[in-house]
């Protein structure tokens, strides 16, 4: 059922997947962009409730011709969609994803896909019985930073990783975000994990490459500029008896900052300063590598088209994207379980 729409033809003949975004924000654009730059897409649908919205962007973008929707359900009956992204406020995005599953769009669901665990449940299941692709929205592991850190770890720079911290640091919301009035909401935004800091327990899963099998979390809101709790910190257990923590501190005059600090039996990582035996055996200072740190929510400087390249790759060569929602689901799931625990002040264990 998947991918059944034939679409137009590119320079070489080939047909090209049919795009459609649903909510139409500071996001949108570089989903828009990134799909703009992979040779085998074209997008030719916009959803967003102000069609006004919808054409600015379509303007903006140079979509002359893309197919204006104010109903995101009628995007999803468009034959000439293939993939959709999913752009829209935090509290859509489980609901989104299950129909365009359902419709067989292929589907890249923004973060938080899901802001309960039923509702990551159902959204699972919606698209493996739809067997569409699917890609979950943690561009970062396609930053040159991310890559770097993870070619070291392959290399063994850092030996057995046995600690490691991610933090998702970033103040001030209501100066900066045009997003504010909706994130600050439990209805709309959630939580602070889900507003930001799943990013870090992503990033965090992915370098001590093990799941995690128990979560204590306390949080606070020490500031009262969100509904929901800004400042969370975890700590987690995972299978291969490697800890770590997540730090999430979302108010107050902190300047965004992505923390990443790896522990291992050869050497140590803080952010690109790192220290290893696998170098030189006597080495006893940092080095420091060039790269290009995650060091702003600025979205012009997310690596999108990585995540989004590996979608399309995924789609057409039937294989499976590597924030697939079997894959992502295990991220949500330290989420929703560092969330509960603390509500309940005690640890919860893992697969929830
Ligand atoms: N992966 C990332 O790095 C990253 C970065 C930014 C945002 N996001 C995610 O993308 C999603 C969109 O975020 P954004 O920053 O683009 O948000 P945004 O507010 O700029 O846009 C979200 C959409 O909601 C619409 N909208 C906003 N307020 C509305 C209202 N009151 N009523 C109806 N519609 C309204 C906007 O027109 C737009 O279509 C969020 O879920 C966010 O978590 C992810």
């Amino acid at each position: 059922m998947a991918g059944q729409a034939v679409q137009r033809s590119g320079a070489t003949g080939e047909k090209k997947l049919g795009v459609g975004v649903i909510g139409i924000g500071w996001v949108a654009g570089e989903h828009i962009k990134a799909y703009q730059q992979n040779p085998h897409c074209e997008v030719v649908a916009l959803a967003s409730s102000s069609r006004e919205n919808a054409q600015a962007a379509a303007q903006r973008h140079g979509l002359p011709g893309a197919r204006l929707y104010a109903d995101w359900r009628e995007l999803l009956r468009d034959p000439g969609v293939d993939v959709v992204s999913i752009c829209s406020m935090n509290h859509l995005h489980a609901q989104q994803g299950i129909a365009a599953a359902e419709a067989g769009k292929h589907v890249l669901v923004e973060k938080p896909v899901a802001m309960s665990v039923e509702d990551l449940r159902t959204l699972r299941r919606a698209i493996e019985q739809a067997g569409v692709k699917s890609q979950g929205g943690f561009e970062l592991h396609w930053s040159p930073y991310f890559q770097s850190v993870h070619s070291m770890i392959d290399a063994g720079f850092f030996g057995d990783l046995h600690y490691a911290e991610c933090d998702y640091f970033s103040g001030n919301w209501e100066q900066w975000y045009a997003g504010y009035d909706w994130v600050k909401t439990k209805e709309k935004g959630g939580t602070a994990l889900a507003a930001a800091g799943c990013h870090a327990i992503d990033a965090i899963r992915q370098f001590i490459r093990s799941e995690a099998v128990e979560v204590f979390a306390y949080a606070g809101n020490f500031t009262g500029v969100m509904e929901w709790d800004p400042t969370i910190v975890t700590l987690i257990r995972f299978a291969n008896g490697a800890i770590g923590k997540v730090g999430c501190a979302l108010e107050g005059n902190v300047k965004y900052t992505f923390n990443v600090r790896l522990h291992g039996s050869k050497g140590t990582l803080v952010n690109n300063r790192f220290r290893t035996t696998f170098l030189d055996p006597g080495l006893e200072g940092w080095a420091e590598f060039p790269t290009i740190l995650p060091d702003t929510p600025e979205v012009t400087h997310h690596p999108f088209p990585g995540e989004i390249d590996d979608l399309v790759k995924a789609i057409r060569a039937d294989g499976q994207a590597l924030l697939d929602i079997r894959e992502d689901a295990k991220t949500y799931e330290i989420m929703f379980a560092a969330e509960q625990s603390a509500r309940e002040g005690r640890p919860v264990k893992l697969p929830l």
